[in-house]
């Protein structure tokens, strides 16, 4: 998920590094909004460190003519951490008179404001009312905690801790996210075929399409299972994975976790072919050239072609059409043969392997759209966009 921090003048404005932190532990994209009087509070640059650079403060301090709609664009969540009375009351009142201000009114996504102040000015009538007119629109706002406060009072006004505050967003997001409730597969990553016991055949992969997936289908709620061959990388923490070598171990996992998914997506490499007899000892060089040069090899069962047709009506499959040639053509008659709701085919006569970006085509019954080379991350994304459009017209379970 992508979350843009907003943070305000306040003394707990040095708590907003921590929740960089904690939102950035649990694997998601942070950048940082602050107001101009914030920064007599924490640095710009402990931010700009934190977040590699993706802090902004004004309307006017570089190129961008625009940025509080490229801000708003590019995040899933605001959280105003702390958000001061002054804030808190602009927002109430649609004042726009800064870059965090415009990024508010900008905004279409879930916004959330944890207000911290003296206790005299969180009780202010005035104050209550802007928080409560900020709920009505659908604002989130996180209580305060009471306690001993900088000025020495003691009562609510407290920023809570930061990594509650994380978790209570995430918990949000997740409730209300679009697949919430929903099981999604993921086959990810190559299958590796044995010829003896150390070789083996195999496809390249590096599973990093498979693990966006799996992390844009978290955020968006769903409960998430990933069927993985050998990678070198970590699933999202809150996937559960189970890691298998070839594709009969792939398919036999599958096959288990399929009747309870509401959507499948293969985006595993899979082996087309396997040696038909794997030595389980390994085959000497000179004495076993003979059996070494000549392995015959047998069709490997075609897991995304098993799904399509188990395949409930209420129930999504989704396959990926990796191609040298013919891209369109060979995607679309692998829609049909394979019984998918969509393929998303790619282009892999370029670099596309290991990279974190690709250029792909989503493929549908009624239609194709062809997106600009973008992140794998953004690709899943817009992947988990399609397919809530495809949900639209499947029958309840
Ligand atoms: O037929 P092709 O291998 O090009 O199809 C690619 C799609 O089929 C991918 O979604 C891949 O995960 C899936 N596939 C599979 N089992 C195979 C071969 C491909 O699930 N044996």
């Amino acid at each position: 998920m992508r979350i843009l921090i907003g943070v305000t003048a306040c003394i707990a404005a040095y708590k907003a590094a921590e929740l960089v932190r904690a939102f950035q532990k649990a694997g998601h994209g942070v950048r940082v909004c602050m107001t101009e009087n914030a920064q007599s509070f924490v640095g710009l640059s402990t931010f700009r460190g934190l977040c590699q650079g993706h802090t902004k403060v004004s309307m006017f301090e570089d190129d961008d003519p625009i940025p509080h709609i490229h801000q708003a664009e590019w995040a899933d969540a605001l959280v105003i951490a702390p958000c001061t009375a002054d804030v808190a009351a602009k927002m109430a009142c649609g004042i726009a008179d800064d870059l965090l201000t415009s990024t508010v009114l900008a905004c279409t996504c879930p916004i959330f404001v944890a207000p911290a102040m003296n206790l005299h000015m969180y009780e202010n009538p005035a104050t209550q009312e802007n928080l409560r007119t900020l709920q009505e629109r659908g604002v989130h706002v996180i209580s305060p905690d009471s306690g001993y406060l900088a000025c020495g009072d003691v009562g609510p006004g407290k920023l809570p801790d930061p990594d509650d505050i994380a978790e209570l967003v995430l918990g949000h997001m997740t409730a209300e996210g679009p697949l919430s409730g929903k099981r999604v597969l993921i086959t990810s990553g190559p299958t590796v075929e044995p010829i003896d016991a150390v070789r083996y055949v195999s496809n390249h992969s590096s599973g990093k399409m498979g693990a966006a997936i799996a992390k844009a289908a978290a955020d968006a709620g769903a409960s998430v299972t990933v069927v993985s061959g050998p990678v070198s990388l970590r699933y999202d923490e809150r996937a559960q994975v189970m890691d298998v070598r070839t594709a009969q171990e792939m398919l036999d996992a599958c096959k288990g976790a399929f009747a309870d998914a509401d959507v499948a997506i293969c985006a595993a490499a899979v082996a087309d072919m396997r040696p038909e007899n794997a030595s389980e000892k390994k085959l000497k060089k000179g004495r076993d050239d003979e059996l070494l040069s000549c392995i015959r090899m047998v069709k490997n069962p075609d897991i995304l072609a098993s799904l399509g047709a188990a395949k409930r009506p209420d129930q999504i499959v989704v396959g990926f059409a990796a191609e040298t040639d013919d891209v369109l053509e060979n995607a679309r008659k692998k829609l049909q043969e394979k019984a998918c709701d969509m393929i998303v085919a790619n282009d892999v006569s370029k670099d596309v392997f290991g990279s974190d970006e690709d250029a792909v085509t989503l493929i549908t019954s009624s239609g194709c759209e062809t997106l600009p080379r973008m992140s794998k991350a953004d690709i899943a994304k817009q992947l988990m966009k399609a397919i809530l459009d495809l949900q639209k017209n499947k029958p309840g379970r």
